[in-house]
């Protein structure tokens, strides 16, 4: 079967979860290995290069813009790097696919160049808000024009003399924070970026080990421009929002144990780890030491009964992309969970509240919105029938969890996107033991 070309999934039970398993690369440290090492002097081989396609989305924009990037063979890539000012204009608009992280980050990083260019996306990414990234890089000089309320197309004019700031964002966002930085590796002077809640610091981790000075702790990052990067190789760890997806399968499906090896334990990204052993969960982890600079360990899942509980709400921007799975594990939890400061979730790939709270629902679950979040009331029981991902891949993985505890068969909607991050997840959870097949 292949989840590229599939539009729906049917799921129903499996059998209890089993095996070893090592989910595909990370698609934060991707998107910024592509960026980061084209802008650098000399060649960058990328290891673990996750072949999904919001990553190779970027990497087909790098490779218009005069980069050489070979791809000797499935997750690794060489990239030519042609030097800080070395991109070329592009000859057609820049196609960043369903990636907000690929366009976010761009938009920072092509306000620096001498030529325009102009961004579009499909039509999720279209409809995604934009100005969180262009009102402050505007502030920085930045001539930014977006479509009308603030959505895509982008287009950025070139030439633009940019200057360092000192911001705070307004919303928690690692992709905001890595716009304001890679704009200021072409602003004159200090840039510097306050959180309201730390984000995770692959920008800043990649551009340190690629030498450009940046002084960083949680929720705070600073650097100024003028310096150059040096090309290196880069390894991309698994990543932990797809092992996500396996660690709560687990949990919930009883008789179930699985390993997944060398997951990415960026602090910044294991919220749910913390939330699931607050519920309970039984999740075993033996340090296995670094890749790419970023811890790595291999987990071990054992199924357990769940509680509810309120997520407490310093764990949300940790955890802010497994919120579609954590909704399904609240709802085989004995009690309520209540997640809160979560507002989100509501302009990720689609609405992730309004999506799970209506598909869950449409199955049998009780599950009230809140502006900012949910509350999910544990009934542990869901019966078959059809639900929508809305092209979101994180909904369409989390809705064939679901679908394993069901009484009945969920046809899950429009799934072609899960190869935005996870290319194979059909192929891999059936090995697992997943009820998974095109419909
Ligand atoms: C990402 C940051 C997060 C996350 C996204 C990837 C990144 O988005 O949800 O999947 O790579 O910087 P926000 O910056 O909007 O929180």
């Amino acid at each position: 079967m292949s989840s590229v070309t599939a539009r729906d999934w049917i799921a129903s039970k499996g059998t209890p979860l089993r095996g070893e398993f090592v989910v595909p690369g990370d698609k934060s440290v991707s998107h910024r290995a592509i960026m980061l090492a084209s802008l650098a002097d000399g060649v960058s081989r990328i290891g673990g290069f996750l072949e999904g396609e919001d990553a190779r989305a970027t990497e087909a924009i790098f490779r218009s813009m005069g980069v050489r990037i070979d791809a000797p063979e499935a997750g690794s890539r060489i990239v030519h790097g042609v030097g800080i000012d070395g991109l070329r204009a592009p000859a057609a608009p820049l196609d960043c696919g369903n990636a907000g992280t690929g366009m976010r980050l761009l938009a920072g990083l092509l306000a620096g160049q001498s030529f325009d260019t102009t961004l579009v996306g499909d039509a999720s990414l279209s409809k995604r808000p934009m100005r969180r990234v262009t009102v402050p890089l505007a502030r920085m000089g930045a001539r930014i024009d977006t479509g009308d309320g603030g959505v895509p197309p982008l287009h950025i004019h070139g030439g633009a003399a940019l200057q360092g700031i000192d911001i705070e964002t307004e919303v928690a966002s690692a992709q905001v924070k890595s716009a304001l930085l890679l704009a200021g590796l072409y602003a004159s002077g200090t840039t510097t970026v306050r959180e309201p809640h730390p984000t995770r610091d692959y920008t800043e981790r990649m551009l340190q080990a690629l030498g450009w000075p940046v002084e960083f702790s949680p929720g705070f990052a600073r650097l100024e421009g003028g310096h150059r990067l040096v090309a290196r190789d880069i390894v991309v760890p698994a990543d932990f929002s797809s092992a996500a997806f396996f660690i709560v399968a687990a949990t919930l499906v009883p008789g179930s144990e699985l390993v997944l090896r060398r997951v990415g334990m960026n602090p910044r990204r294991t919220g749910l780890l913390h939330v699931l052993r607050l519920m309970g969960a039984d999740i075993r982890e033996t340090p296995a030491g670094e890749q790419g600079g970023e811890p790595v360990s291999d987990l071990v899942v054992r199924h357990a009964p769940l509680r509810g509980i309120e997520v407490p709400v310093e764990h949300v921007a940790d955890m802010i992309d497994e919120f579609p799975a954590l909704f399904v594990a609240a709802v085989h939890a004995q009690g309520a969970t209540l997640v809160r400061g979560a507002a989100e979730l509501r302009v990720k790939e689609s609405d992730r509240i309004a999506t799970m709270a209506t598909g869950l629902r449409s199955l049998g679950a009780e599950v009230d919105e809140t502006p900012d979040g949910a509350t999910i009331h544990g009934s542990g029981q869901l019966r078959g029938g059809v639900v929508e991902s809305h092209g979101d891949h994180r909904i369409a993985m989390a809705f064939a969890i679901a679908a394993q505890l069901a009484d009945g068969e969920v046809r899950i909607g429009d799934i072609a996107n899960v190869a935005t991050s996870f290319p194979g997840f059909d192929t891999l959870a059936t090995r697992a033991g997943f009820g998974l097949r095109d419909a």
